[in-house]
């Protein structure tokens, strides 16, 4: 048994699940058909009833919007059609009375080909910013490095010169051999922290301590490629330019001015293999564990499975160091929603345990709701199709509110991306009239979280079940405890239970569970129990 996450910035507010507020698709407050802050301000009392206490927002920047914001243009602002930096003050303001922190998106690997340092670049062959970026002069050597987002990661100017983009042709990447990169990144901690955020999720990392010596070493061949120019396995260039001392030195810098505002970093960067327990282990090692670490992406990829299950997630916090805290997640604005991958039922069972894991785990909007990818593919533009691909508009529609228009997300007529088929049937409105619906199961969940002694301030440990097809665990307190048994299957099964519970304090199945008492229990298909 051991006491994981005591680390201080990630602990307060006490309430510590963060949920991940897709800015565009939360709520739309004045009708223009896109989200905005002042939407997420207008459901801050729902959030705080969902018992969440960081609000993580994707990039909010001005943007060009070739990646949704994953292209930044201009660090200092808002983007125009999320509001004003105002809207952002009365967001951080209204979140922090409800007890909840904002978290923003930094993007550290790229700026958009729209801000001013490549806009020089391109005007003057000259610039003196060439060097915050990877560019080879005309008739210069490069490498075979394809983009994440398919061709060459070599773009070529109008002038013959060349810069590297590892995502879209507008993704410019930035070189962090250049000191300049580094203390813009900081201004723009240091600016945002001032004005009264938390934290940040920091996008890409894995990529950005690259050199330009990586960007021009060729990559082997990979066996993977499918011929296909777009596939994104064409040229492993990845290998050549991720988690690169470089990477280390700029997560232990951003850990450090975190660290002054006891702020938190959390960071996107997955091992090659996501169920790599030591390639984590070692993210933690390199930085300062009390204010930064890395989001956990091995359940993002693993089979539904409790035994696969249970082994990465054993073998992952076995490897979590004392006073560091533990990002886990099943799904995010890149990948396929977590039901449309297991099923409603199967969901609960999800959330049951993410909710029910040692840290700060992540939620994403809707998840709360048992939200499902759209049919309808792509609508919007993203530039990260390549063949075969998840579309990742699929998991980035409106918040389902209710079953008027648009699910209520917004007045106007054509919302920027269409609203899911089921919200009919899948909406908060219905959910909060319903005792057994996902949402109340969900902040049941966190009520738990957030109130009982045995989650709070007790430890965490792996119970034997005796089935291999149910995951069970506890959290333990003195002589008092709290248990979760759950069933990962369809069909009913029996779990061995600890001595001395009595009382089931949440089912994910109606009716009640007949559970007497035993150190044994039939759980019903698909059923989360968390008993006392
Ligand atoms: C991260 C983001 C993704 C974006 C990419 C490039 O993976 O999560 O949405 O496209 O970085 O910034």
């Amino acid at each position: 048994m051991r006491q994981l996450d005591k680390a201080s910035a990630f602990r307060k507010p006490q309430k510590r699940t963060i949920i991940e507020l897709y800015p565009w698709s939360i709520k739309d407050s004045n009708g223009d058909g896109k989200g905005d802050l002042r939407g997420i301000i207008e459901m801050l009392d729902y959030y705080e009833a969902l018992g969440v206490g960081w609000i993580w927002l994707p990039p909010t920047f001005p943007s060009p919007l070739k990646d949704r914001g994953y292209d930044v243009q201009n660090y200092f602002g808002v983007h125009p059609d999320l509001g004003t930096e105002d809207d952002m003050k009365e967001l951080i303001r209204e979140a922090g009375k409800r007890g909840m922190r904002i978290m923003l998106d930094l993007v550290v690997n790229h700026v958009s080909d729209q801000h001013p340092w490549f806009q020089d670049v391109l005007k003057n062959p000259e610039s003196e910013f060439t060097g915050c970026f990877v560019i080879r002069q005309p008739g210069e050597s490069i490498s075979n490095h394809i983009s994440i987002f398919g061709g060459s990661a070599w773009c070529e100017l109008k002038d013959g010169r060349r810069y590297y983009r590892t995502f879209d042709n507008t993704q410019v990447d930035l070189n962090y051999d250049d000191p300049r990169v580094l203390e813009m990144i900081e201004k723009v901690m240091r600016y945002w922290f001032e004005l009264g955020i938390g934290g940040f999720r920091i996008d890409a990392v894995h990529l950005a301590g690259k050199t330009v010596q990586d960007c021009l070493t060729d990559a082997e061949p990979n066996k993977e490629w499918t011929g296909h120019p777009k596939s994104r396995f064409a040229l492993h260039h990845e290998a050549m330019t991720e988690f690169r001392p470089g990477t280390f030195k700029i997560l232990r810098r951003l850990g450090e001015i975190a660290g002054d505002y006891d702020g938190a970093v959390i960071f996107e960067a997955a091992p090659p293999d996501p169920a790599d327990a030591d390639g984590y282990r070692r993210m933690y090692d390199e930085v300062d564990i009390r204010y930064a670490a890395p989001i956990y992406f091995g359940l993002l990829f693993i089979d539904w499975q409790a035994q696969k299950v249970k082994g990465i997630l054993e073998r992952m916090l076995d490897k979590v160091p004392p006073g560091a805290t533990f990002l886990p997640h099943l799904e995010n604005h890149d990948r396929t929603r977590f039901t449309s991958r297991v099923g409603s039922a199967q969901a609960f069972v999800g959330m049951a345990l993410v909710l029910g894991m040692p840290g700060n785990p992540l939620i994403y909007y809707g998840g709360e709701i048992g939200m499902r990818n759209a049919r309808h593919p792509r609508i919007a533009d993203d530039p990260s199709q390549a063949p075969g691909d998840f579309v990742r508009d699929r998991a980035r529609t409106p918040m389902q509110w209710d079953d008027s228009a648009h699910a209520g997300f917004t007045t106007a007529v054509k919302a920027w991306i269409k609203v899911c088929g089921d919200y009919h049937l899948r909406n908060v409105k219905r959910q909060e009239a319903n005792p057994r619906s996902m949402l109340q199961f969900t902040r049941a969940l966190t009520r738990f979280r957030n109130s009982l002694p045995e989650l709070q301030e007790g430890e965490f440990e792996w119970l034997e079940s005796g089935n291999a097809d149910v995951i069970s665990f506890r959290w333990r307190l003195g002589d008092q405890q709290v248990v979760y048994a759950l069933n990962f299957t369809p069909v009913k099964q029996e779990a061995k239970l600890p001595r001395g519970l009595t009382t089931i304090l949440l089912s994910s199945r109606r009716p009640p569970n007949s559970w007497n008492g035993d150190e044994s229990v039939t759980l019903r298909p698909d059923e989360a129990l968390v008993l006392r």
